[in-house]
């Protein structure tokens, strides 16, 4: 049996849904998590200050009594976010970050950004009080191949956005591509980006080979091979501008299973094992804590969480559900496809 110690972790990008699917899923991330970045792509979605105010309450009544975790609130960015709303937000100490989805990108983003020229004020107000902005880094051209969205998005507006506004500080969220790694890599400030546990795991043929398997379809969706391993080289190398953000994104069976299955795939329940399982693979269990637990604290100017969590490499393999039953139905977790030797104890 082997041990690992580590600061308590973080998500720093997590869906956690509302009402029963919300009250089914939040105790998944709090048992293992401190605190976790709280995505705003609800219907209607998160875009003001208020909105904020009383999805965190929702959040804080869906927690079982005495639960320490603590959730991180986001705002959607539309094309008529208000800035003095914006600022209002982050100066009362609860909005984390505002987020961007190009309109179409994903799961609940119609009211996402057409014209990043109308977001235009809300982003200089962001780069002059320090706020940072999230992104969901794909275009929505539907000439551009989905497995090109990333990069190409990285060239026609990340980095045109980042030259107009370098004082910015910008997550790129969910990044899934040797580009996107390379991009990170390449700026000296004002960049970081998070790594999924699923996208060090599975390559685009989880997706597709035998059969087609819905439970690993997400956005962005996975790459080929060497892109996979462009993020493991990432994550498990202790640079700073690397962090866990899971994108645990919880959908009911019906809704994945069928003609047009929605995208986002279930971690948080087993997250850290599969981080664990990686790392090792890697042989960089020493700088499991810095991606999990350091890293995003020290890029979000937070302090990292005091308590710590004990890892157990057990030789008989942990058991964890296939699927967890909430109120709003099943919700089928992710399959590493391989066992999964350690647990948080
Ligand atoms: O796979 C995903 N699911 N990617 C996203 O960007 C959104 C998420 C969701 O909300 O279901
Ligand atoms: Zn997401």
């Amino acid at each position: 049996m082997k041990t690992l110690s580590i600061r308590r972790p973080d998500d720093w990008h997590l869906h956690l849904r509302d009402g029963a699917m919300l009250e089914g899923v939040v105790g998944d991330t709090s048992r293992h998590f401190g605190r976790a970045i709280i995505m705003p792509n609800l219907v209607p979605p998160v875009v003001t200050t208020a909105d904020a105010a009383s999805y965190r309450d929702r959040i804080r009544a869906a927690m079982s009594p005495g639960d320490a975790f603590k959730p991180l609130m986001t705002l959607y960015l539309t094309e008529h976010t208000d800035p003095a709303d914006v600022e209002a937000g982050q100066r009362s100490g609860l909005i984390t970050a505002v987020k961007l989805y190009p309109a179409g990108a994903t799961t609940n983003s119609h009211g996402g950004v057409r014209d990043m020229e109308k977001a235009m004020p809300v982003l200089e107000r962001m780069a002059d009080i320090g706020l940072p902005l999230c992104v969901h880094g794909e275009v929505t051209t539907p000439e551009v191949d989905i497995f090109d969205r990333e990069a190409v998005f990285i060239e026609t507006v990340l980095d045109p956005l980042r030259r107009r506004l370098p004082e910015l500080k910008v997550t790129m969220e969910h990044v899934t591509t040797k580009e996107g790694i390379d991009y990170i890599l390449s700026s000296k400030k004002n960049l970081a980006g998070s790594i999924t546990t699923h996208h060090l795991i599975i390559n685009r043929n989880a997706i597709l080979v035998g059969g087609i398997r819905p439970h690993y379809y997400c956005l962005p969706v996975a790459k080929r091979e060497h892109h996979r391993l462009a993020l493991r080289a990432a994550a498990t190398s202790g640079d700073a501008r690397f962090f866990l953000g899971t994108d645990s994104a919880p959908h009911v069976d019906p809704l994945k299973e069928c003609g047009c299955g929605c995208a986002g795939i279930y971690t948080s329940i087993n997250t850290m094992s599969c981080l664990a399982h990686v790392f090792e693979e890697e042989n960089a269990l020493e700088k499991l804590e810095a991606f999990t637990s350091l890293n995003g604290p020290a890029w979000y100017g937070l302090p990292a969480n005091e308590d710590r969590i004990t890892l157990v490499r057990r030789e008989e393999p942990a058991s964890y559900p296939a699927k967890i039953e909430t109120g709003a139905g099943p919700v089928t977790v992710f399959d590493p496809m391989f066992p999964l030797h350690w647990a948080v104890e």
